[in-house]
């Protein structure tokens, strides 16, 4: 069991004291208006994303948003699916989530360990979580996210996580999380009978990231029968991040902080 010690949860807390919009962005400047904004339309990718690869109809499922924060994508989300399960690690953030969402009754927050998805197996359709995974320094604690996410899910279920592919052991600093691998990966989707269906890249976006996608097998809703393996075959390339806040005034601070050479990917190596 990991304690929450090394889970940077004074981190998150000290970002969240300076303020509760910079706990998420970690851009203390962003206004309100920029941040509802670009949780809607990073809410809405997700939509299509669910549409697309999805065996349940949105309007009759529930969806995990793992590591919530504010709740800027729940909120989107509580307009279309049938109800929205909300977790973070950190309590005061779920607080103010609460109070962010007040006009949404269909959102449930809870607060996690940091470590493991407090619901029963096989009880949700889909299972999101985005800009988490790359600020978590425990590589067990990232994998065993994803055990978790394949294990509450229904047969049929969709899980979406999105992870930063470029960093490296060497990288320091507070918000960096750990290498993963398609290696890493492959290994946790091994012992579940799944299939991966997409790794969505965008090609524009100046920070190298994922979104993978993985269906959760049943009979009614069946996959094909390859192993369930992430191979650079399934990429996909399409606008995730760019197109959604290049006209908001809070992106320019974002453009001039990742000017430069892309990342070198070292998610395959
Ligand atoms: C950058 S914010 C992203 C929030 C939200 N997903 C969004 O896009 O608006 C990261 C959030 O993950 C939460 N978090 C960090 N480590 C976590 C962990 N191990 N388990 C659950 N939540 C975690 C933090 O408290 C914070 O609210």
């Amino acid at each position: 069991m990991v304690g929450k010690e090394a889970l940077n949860t004074q981190y998150w807390q000290e970002l969240q004291d300076k303020s509760a919009l910079a706990g998420i962005t970690l851009d203390s400047s962003i206004s309100p208006a920029d941040f509802r904004i670009y949780g809607d339309r990073l809410a809405q990718r997700q939509i299509e994303m669910f549409q697309r690869y999805g065996q349940y109809p949105l309007s009759q499922s529930t969806v995990i948003d793992l590591g919530c924060g504010l709740g800027r994508v729940s909120l989107p989300f509580s307009r279309v699916f049938a109800s929205v399960t909300a977790i973070d690690i950190n309590r005061r953030i779920l607080d103010a989530g609460r109070t962010y969402c007040a006009d949404a009754t269909n959102i449930v927050f809870i607060e996690n360990d940091g470590a493991t998805i407090p619901l029963p197996s096989s009880s949700v359709e889909y299972c999101y979580c985005g800009g988490v995974l790359q600020h978590i320094k425990v590589l067990s604690v990232i994998l065993d996210y994803f055990r978790e996410g394949l294990r509450i899910l229904k047969p049929g279920g969709l899980l979406n996580y999105s992870i930063q592919t470029w960093m490296d052991d060497i990288v320091s600093g507070n918000n960096i999380g750990k290498r993963i691998t398609a290696n890493d990966l492959n290994k946790v989707l091994s012992e579940f009978d799944c299939e991966a269906l997409a790794l969505i890249e965008d090609p524009k976006d100046p920070v190298p990231h994922l979104n993978v996608v993985i269906l959760k097998k049943s009979d009614e809703f069946l996959a094909s029968t390859v192993q369930a393996q992430l191979r650079d075959t399934l990429l996909v390339r399409q606008d995730v991040r760019t197109g959604i806040w290049e006209d908001l005034p809070s992106y320019q601070k974002f453009a001039r902080l990742w000017a430069g050479p892309r990342k070198n990917v070292t998610f395959w190596s």
